[in-house]
């Protein structure tokens, strides 16, 4: 009974939320219509990055739609060291062990984001001056996250970013003061803190060949070392009409023919303007009003054109779903996306399946629409 009228409320809510008050088409995953988890859930997991706010379920709107639509979920930052390791030997995990209760609750697979990254370093790891200080931070800091939090987690980006564009190393303060192995001393330690936790690399751009190259030559190198790497994230932060399908799928062959999983793992489509691809969260760029063009709204060009990319890439995802595991969604909805306070601060953007009210756009639609569609999709309804 108790369970029952539960079901009752998560109903009424989510129908809330999607019926809201502009008429939109409702969707709701507890009458039986549709949701990204339930469409894909036999070719891939899907999953959102949540920030503090969200994990915390003090933004109602989300509390109602991420267990809904996702089953699998990603600490947007509170897993970065600047947070979880405030101090050489002061660790903070209150935000982490929330999220960690959170997905458990909602059954949703968590991926820990992320152990070794040149960014968002706590300040007292900058200051360090000597390899053998800064090797001890790099050992105590993958042992004791990765150790607290294996069997209670799906998977760690164990390094993020470690590759210039060229596909060379880059030069960050690990591979200056640690050297070229360190990336595989990461994989070696967290294989020994977490043997029960997948291990991923995740870098941004490295569908493009020459980045590519690289990233191949790093798993291979953990490979030939005989430490365990599971899988590869593809970030997939992306531009609007300029989405390099034939890049992703090369990659997706490439990168899985290394006998590894294939997940994007950041997945978002920018519709303003921008000079550059990727996402160094160091470029910034002054703010200025002909870069923000849709404060009142996207124009229907836009958002057909951000709804037809979503639809190409996901065809693709499900046309090698024996390989892609998983498409996490670098945020819940339009508003809380980090694409609009970078590289640009204040902007105005669009980049997510579901705009500034949680309600779904026609990407939402196009994409749910390959799975239930009569003759789309592999042809079979999944629901
Ligand atoms: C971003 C977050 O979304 C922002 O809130 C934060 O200010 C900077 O970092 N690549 C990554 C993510 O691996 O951790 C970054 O997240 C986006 C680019």
């Amino acid at each position: 009974m108790i369970k029952r009228n539960y079901l009752l409320v998560i109903g009424v809510a989510v129908s809330l939320v999607y019926g809201g008050c502009s008429g939109s088409k409702k969707v709701s995953s507890s009458t039986g219509e549709p949701s990204l988890k339930e469409a894909f859930k036999n070719d891939f997991t899907i999953g959102a990055a949540l920030n503090a706010t969200q994990i915390e379920e003090k933004e109602p709107n989300a509390a109602v739609l991420v267990p809904a639509q996702f089953n699998t979920i990603t600490p947007e930052n509170i897993m970065k060291c600047e947070i979880i390791h405030p101090e050489w030997d002061r660790y903070n995990f209150d935000l982490a062990d929330k999220i960690v209760e959170y997905g458990k609750k909602n059954n949703m697979q968590l991926v820990g984001h992320t152990l070794i990254w040149h960014s968002q370093l706590s300040p007292f790891v900058r200051q360090i001056q000597s390899p053998d200080s800064l090797m001890q931070f790099f050992s105590n800091h993958i042992t004791t996250i990765a150790g607290r939090y294996d069997g209670k987690i799906h998977g760690w980006d164990v390094v993020n970013e470690a590759l210039e564009e060229d596909g060379s190393m880059r030069k960050s303060i690990f591979l200056q003061k640690l050297g070229d192995d360190y990336v595989v001393k990461a994989f070696q330690l967290a294989q020994k803190a977490a043997p029960n936790t997948e291990l991923y690399y995740n870098d941004y751009n490295i569908e493009q060949p020459k980045k590519r190259a690289g990233a191949i030559a790093i798993i291979k190198k953990i490979q030939a070392a005989g430490v365990r790497i599971d899988g590869v994230g593809i970030q997939g932060h992306w531009h609007v009409n300029k989405i390099p399908l034939k890049d992703i799928e090369e990659s997706i062959l490439e990168f899985s023919a290394l006998g590894i999983k294939v997940m994007f793992t950041e997945l978002d489509i920018e519709v303003l303007p921008r000079n550059f691809q990727g996402a160094d969260v160091s470029q910034r760029v002054a703010s200025n009003p002909a870069l923000n063009p849709y404060v009142n709204g996207l124009p229907d060009s836009v958002q057909q054109q951000l709804a037809n990319d979503y639809e190409s890439l996901f065809k693709l995802f499900l046309k090698h779903k024996d390989k892609v595991t998983r498409v996490t969604f670098w945020g819940v909805a339009d508003g809380n996306s980090w694409l609009n306070g970078w590289p640009v601060r204040g902007r105005t953007n669009y980049p997510l399946l579901f705009d500034r009210q949680y309600k779904p756009k026609p990407a939402y639609y196009k994409v749910i629409a390959l799975k239930t569609k009569e003759g789309s999709g592999e042809g079979k309804k999944p629901f």
